[in-house]
């Protein structure tokens, strides 16, 4: 196929050679299989913008064969009989699946997203796996209650909870093999089938646990189903097809709202995870030896591509300076380069697209009179998608980079000199967003009244960028509609089911 070898560890590199160039394959009815029209995407390594794979471009008539194949499982196999023991069995398999081939899936992840392997190892893969054991805990215990109508005559009532049918599922390309957990795991535990589509950008750990699925794991056919595609070709047709009951995306807000239009011919059930612009507030009495490293791990973290990172850093003027060097400082030493570099500390950005977007993003700040305090240039000498961590100062709320959601690791610091904790989180509730903030004190009553008066569905005390299977995860205003991980990740997937009797 004459494309570029990746730098993979020599103990490894034979294994994921054979599988990127053995065509990865879409799961579709328990089979491996090709895109009808042989449509093929090229996956590049944002490293080197090398194409190191190819993969099937899924279309309408290849999801409209997943999406009957997840109705047929869901309506007639044996899936919907199996206990709830043997389903948490089987959802607890897939954690033990990724868990065992943890190290060639940070790889794979790696080298698809351009993320260090650090953090891959760290975060990406272990989060993965806890998801699919912590979801597992769940199957057997979904439950309903007994209820107590106030109508004449004796009535016994009770609800039954049931899985909401089939699922179809559309992730990003930030946390490829995280995302996917974070979708199939809650969805399978609660009995339903599931279509996934996968980021184009970033198809590789996702068709790889689909090979892993057939090979190691027993799911009646039908029940997984995943996907490759285009958003447009391969997105928009599963958010429309009239045999699936629910549609769960994380992705931009834009895209969310087709989803909510696509959804409503046959008013499919929808959740979405959407954009976020995090404030991140230092109060004169933060630590700062813990808030320095705190808020920039927040910023650019990931490479900034994460819908809850710290972007909108606001310090009281009093240690404005103090903090605004020492993060600066931190984000001149990260060390940007290949992500399987195992010394590198921040990868490029996930693809020329996004970089060209987050650019774009450098330039108006500095059109709108922005001050580069760090970075605001790539990486000379090379043809990867490199931007270093950039930060600016001078800005003003109305800027762009203050108000929209730049996902790369672009932050932009702003002093503020008046403490008042209703003024400021008006400012910082001041965003169409609603997804996460941070505050640094050591006022615990600060702390916890400014968690009160934060518009967004995840607030960090003294830390940033905490993430964990029991913590729900989601947002307020336009960072979307319903909760992922915790028990709530289950009620994404679940019916209620009144039953009444005359006694
Ligand atoms: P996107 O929202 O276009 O893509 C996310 C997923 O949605 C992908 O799987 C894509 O194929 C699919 N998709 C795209 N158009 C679709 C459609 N019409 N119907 C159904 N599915 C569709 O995000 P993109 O283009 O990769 O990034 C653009 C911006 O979105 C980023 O710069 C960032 O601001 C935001 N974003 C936010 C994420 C989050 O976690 N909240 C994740 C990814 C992007
Ligand atoms: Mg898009």
């Amino acid at each position: 196929m004459n494309m570029h070898t990746p730098t993979l560890t020599p103990k490894l590199a034979p294994a994921i050679a054979a599988y990127l160039d053995g065509a990865p394959k879409l799961l579709i009815d328990g089979k491996l299989v090709s895109a009808k029209a042989g449509g093929l995407i090229d996956v590049r390594d944002p490293a080197t913008a090398q194409v190191v794979a190819r993969v099937p471009e899924a279309q309408a008539e290849d999801i409209d064969d997943a999406v009957r194949a997840a109705r047929k499982a869901f309506d007639d196999g044996p899936w919907s009989r199996m206990t709830a023991a043997d389903r948490g069995r089987l959802v607890h398999r897939l954690g033990e699946i990724i868990e065992r081939h943890a190290e060639e899936f940070a790889q794979l992840e790696s080298l698809d997203n351009g993320k260090p392997i650090a953090e891959a190892r760290a975060a990406d893969i272990p989060v993965a796996y806890n998801t699919f054991y912590y979801m597992a805990g769940w199957a057997t215990k979904i439950a309903g209650s007994t209820l107590s109508p106030s109508v004449p005559g004796e009535v016994h009532s009770y609800t039954l909870r049931e899985p909401v049918g089939v699922v179809g599922q559309i992730i990003p390309w930030n946390f490829p093999l995280m995302m996917a957990a974070w979708k199939l795991a809650p969805a399978l535990a609660a009995g339903c089938t599931v279509v996934l589509k996968a980021a184009e950008d970033t198809p590789l750990s996702a068709l790889r646990l689909a090979q892993l699925i057939v090979e190691e794991a027993d799911f009646p056919p039908g029940v997984i189903n995943i996907v490759t595609g285009y958003g447009e070709g391969a997105g928009a047709p599963l958010a429309a097809h009239p045999l699936v009951d629910k549609i769960a995306f994380t992705g931009s807000t834009d895209v969310g709202k087709l989803i909510v239009k696509a959804a409503a011919g046959n008013l499919k059930r929808v959740t979405l995870e959407l954009g976020g612009k995090a404030p991140t507030i230092v109060f004169p009495d933060a630590d700062l030896d813990r808030a320095i490293p705190g808020v920039t791990l927040g910023s650019f973290f990931a490479q900034g591509q994460v819908c809850v990172a710290a972007t909108r850093i606001y310090a009281h003027k009093s240690i404005f300076d103090r903090l605004m060097q020492g993060v600066s400082d931190a984000a001149a030493k990260i060390k940007v380069g290949p992500g399987l570099d195992p010394t590198t500390q921040m990868g490029p950005l996930v693809s020329a697209e996004q970089l060209r977007r987050v650019s774009g993003y450098v330039q108006s700040g500095r059109d709108e009179g922005g001050q580069v305090l760090t970075g605001g240039d790539g990486l000379p000498g090379t043809d990867g998608y490199f931007l270093k961590p950039t930060i600016f100062t001078n800005a003003n709320p109305d800027m762009r980079i203050v108000r929209e959601e730049i996902f790369g690791p672009v932050v932009v610091a702003q002093a503020f000199d008046d403490s008042e904790l209703d003024a400021l989180a008006a400012e910082a509730n001041n965003t169409e967003y609603g997804l996460a903030a941070s505050v640094w004190t050591q006022n615990a009553g600060v702390a916890h009244k400014m968690a009160r008066r934060i518009k967004a569905g995840t607030v960090w005390l003294n830390c940033h960028h905490v993430f964990d299977p029991v913590l729900p995860f989601g947002g307020y205003k336009q960072s979307g509609w319903g909760r992922e991980n915790g028990a709530q990740a289950l009620e994404n997937y679940l019916e209620t089911k009144a039953v009444t009797m005359a006694l």
